[in-house]
């Protein structure tokens, strides 16, 4: 009998999806035989029972289409809104697992989805991961795909800022996206010749930064590009969140429901001033440096758009070999990127595990290496 495989993309939109989709139902169909049926909108078409069948007419031409031909959600299987009300939603996904004779379910998605996937798995389902996400922080695999085309894109747009930043003898405070992860800010920030790098990962010192730029001014270099991670923080800020976590942790020991409420409050408003962060940044190093500064949000056009030939490569490879393990009834386990092949990886270890930058990653080193300013 030929197996029927089930495929969701969730979490946040990223280049190579599509390949990987297409990866996984071309080797399921024309390999083994199996039938794909696709669920839209990550779990909550899943729990709501729409599908998409993936037959070959949907997978032809949507490799160097951006996005996803699935649709995708932040929803949690657990904690879905429904008409208003926060619902759990497990039950319902483990019946239409059940209805449609799945022998497994593909997820695709970034460390969210892979706690997600755990929870199916704890449930008894069959379920099988791949690594998607810009911003490379999902632990145990070399690369998630995504990266390399957001990577390129925050790349071009610091290229694009420096000569707009030179003419006008200013600071571009440029914003680039990565949650709590510096891949995308240390990376394109290096390839765009940033001249401060700011992340997540090494709180920084607001007058180390302004000092770089006044040492730079001096030396005849009247423009500055601040590449800035949204999850960015001063030293300041870094300790203010570290009490919070602490605050947290305790509220949580002590089961006090209105202290964990506050700190968890407290800490998301640290999440969500990502632009204001930004635009307050710039302000800050206009008034310490004397120099006219403007801030750029790069935001969503970061994940948008057609997908580098190296996502589409990776998003086919883990997609084809996902559709392999899926035939060898290898589950409960992402399919990572491990040189030029893959690996798979138990849900457990991944579930939780963010790949944030080491401080001795040699982007790091040669950052510093080349005298761009980290701000430490
Ligand atoms: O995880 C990908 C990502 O683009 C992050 O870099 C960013 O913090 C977040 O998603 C933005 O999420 P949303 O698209 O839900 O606003």
């Amino acid at each position: 009998m030929s197996k029927r495989i089930g495929i969701l993309t969730a979490g946040g939109d990223s280049p190579g999806l599509n390949a990987a989709i297409r990866g996984v139902a071309k080797a399921a169909r024309n390999i083994y035989g199996m039938q794909v049926i696709g669920f839209k909108d990550g779990f909550r078409g899943l729990a709501e029972n729409r599908t998409l069948m993936l037959e070959p007419g949907m997978l032809s031409g949507i490799l160097t289409i951006g996005g996803t031909i699935l649709g995708t959600s932040r929803d949690k299987p657990h904690k879905m809104k429904i008409g208003g009300k926060t619902q759990d939603m497990t039950d319902a996904i483990v019946e239409n697992y059940n209805a449609h004779h799945l022998d497994a379910l593909v997820c695709i998605g970034g460390g969210g989805t892979q706690k997600n996937a755990l929870q199916l798995k704890m449930k008894g389902l069959n379920i099988i991961t791949m690594p998607k996400t810009i911003d490379n922080d999902v632990g145990l695999t070399d690369t998630t795909f995504g990266f390399d085309t957001a990577l390129g894109i925050a790349t071009e747009a610091i290229d694009r800022l420096h000569s707009t930043a030179h003419s006008h003898h200013r600071i571009i405070v440029v914003e680039i996206m990565g949650h709590r992860a510096g891949w995308l800010a240390l990376g394109s920030g290096i390839a765009g010749g940033a001249d401060v790098i700011l992340l997540p990962e090494i709180p920084y010192h607001l007058d180390k930064v302004a000092d770089a730029i006044t040492h730079r001014l001096k030396h005849g270099k009247n423009f500055s590009i601040v590449a800035v991670a949204e999850g960015a923080m001063s030293v300041e800020d870094a300790a203010e969140v570290g009490d919070l976590v602490k605050k947290l942790a305790k509220a949580e020991e002590g089961e006090d429901k209105r202290a964990r409420k506050q700190a968890k409050a407290a800490l998301r408003s640290f999440e969500a001033s990502g632009g204001d962060h930004t635009l307050k940044l710039a302000h800050q190093l206009e008034d310490l440096t004397g120099l006219e500064s403007r801030p750029t949000i790069l935001g969503h056009l970061q994940r948008g758009g057609t997908p580098s030939a190296v996502d589409r490569i990776l998003g086919s490879r883990l997609g084809t070999a996902c559709a392999d393990c899926i035939e060898q009834g290898i589950t409960g386990v992402m399919v990572a990127a491990c040189g030029e092949g893959y690996t798979t990886v138990p849900l457990e270890e991944v579930a939780g595990n963010k790949k944030l930058v080491p401080l001795d990653h040699p982007w790091v080193d040669t950052a510093r290496r080349l005298g761009i300013c980290l701000g430490d």
